[in-house]
């Protein structure tokens, strides 16, 4: 079983065998048995931040998903190497933007005469490719904890926002932080000639949404937080700026993982709260404050974890640091040099946002 004590132990033993030679990053919505070896747990911005801490160590392994790791592969140098524990854990989200479907938009957008205008906004949630693209055009990078800041920082450097991959992400921060109107929003869809839109539809709109989506925060719905809100009186509900935009809209408090934390530690004792965000995080918050009098439910009836996060389980966790302890680099992420160079570009501009 995943928690065995056999393979804690042995987590365990081969952690303190590597010593300073390894950084264990974990990301909010990994297992707990997984979350107890993070030397550091974070949001996404927090965990690229802190990517690079601990430079002494020859082995980062990153607890999370794919583009998190690529993201601290750029951002360290080539001593470090960035290890992650099961390779097959993406994100679906991330896989919704290739690089041909971004350039083939960026023609589009060419074509229609306004490319100039544009600056490209991507969610830390994409490739390093698309990264790069972002880089190369003059772009930045943004979490759900920088969002507003990294718009408000495009909108100084052009009239239009092409914004990568989360056209949630993207519409609630224009609309709900920025106080721009779902008319200033077009939806570009990859999957159609010209994105679906017209070339007026393009030349008029602030924002250009890609069509991508987070598949487990697109499961709450307004019904959810209405059916909450009937089912506990007095609920604070607090959502992820992934979630749908008349999600965000109902929602009383919005923010990235760590605001959520953030947010249910500094509540008092006797509120209660709703969150709808992936359940690992939510279930390890409502064990943790449950002494403190703080009632913390999941937003919706059905249960939805992020099935790649929790590929990342205890075997894998124990059979990449027994590997690296014997001396095997296993599963490394390396971006290739030429993208990571533009991908960087894009990173560091986030990183030096106001
Ligand atoms: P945070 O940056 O809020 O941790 O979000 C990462 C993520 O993948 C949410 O789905
Ligand atoms: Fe990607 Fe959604 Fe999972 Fe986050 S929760 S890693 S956006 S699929």
């Amino acid at each position: 079983s995943p928690s065995d004590p056999d393979l804690v132990e042995r987590a365990r033993a081969a952690k303190e065998k590597l010593g300073d030679k390894v950084f264990v990053l974990g990301h909010h919505y990994q297992r707990d048995e997984v979350i107890q070896f993070a030397d550091v747990t974070g949001d996404s911005f927090k965990l690229a931040r802190d990517a690079a801490a601990k430079p002494e160590a020859e082995y980062i392994v990153f607890c999370g998903v794919h583009f998190m790791a690529e993201s601290a592969d750029i951002l360290t140098g080539d001593e470090q190497k960035v290890v992650l524990p099961d390779l097959a854990a993406g994100c679906s989200m991330a896989d919704m933007a290739t690089a041909e479907q971004v350039a083939e938009c960026w023609d589009v957008l060419t074509e229609a005469g306004i490319a100039e205008q544009v600056v490209p906004v991507s969610y830390m949630n994409s490739s390093a490719d698309i990264k790069a693209f972002t880089g190369k055009h003059g772009g930045t990078i943004c979490t759900s904890s920088n969002a507003e800041r990294a718009l408000n920082w495009a909108f100084e450097q052009g009239e239009k926002v092409l914004f990568l991959p989360d056209q949630h992400l993207g519409r609630n921060t224009a609309v709900r932080d920025m106080g721009m109107s779902l008319d200033d929003c077009v939806v570009y869809n990859p999957h159609k000639p010209n994105g679906g839109l017209t070339v007026e539809e393009l030349r008029a709109a602030k924002m250009i949404l890609w069509r991508g989506h987070c598949s487990v925060h697109g499961r709450f719905s307004l019904d959810s937080v209405n059916d909450v809100r009937e089912r506990i009186p007095g609920v604070n509900v607090l959502v992820h700026p992934e979630c749908k935009h008349e999600v965000v809209a109902a929602a009383d408090y919005v923010g990235s993982t760590e605001y959520i934390i953030n947010t249910l530690e500094a509540a008092p004792a006797g509120s209660k709260w709703a969150i709808g965000t992936e359940l690992n995080l939510v279930r390890r918050l409502a064990n943790r404050f449950a002494d403190q009098g703080k009632e913390i439910v999941f937003l919706d009836k059905t249960v939805c974890f992020c099935s790649t996060m929790n590929r990342i389980d205890l075997p894998h966790l124990v059979w990449t640091l027994e590997s690296l302890a014997e001396g095997n680099l296993v599963n490394q992420i390396q971006v290739d040099k030429e993208t990571e160079s533009f991908a960087k570009l894009a990173l560091e501009r986030m990183l030096a946002l106001p």
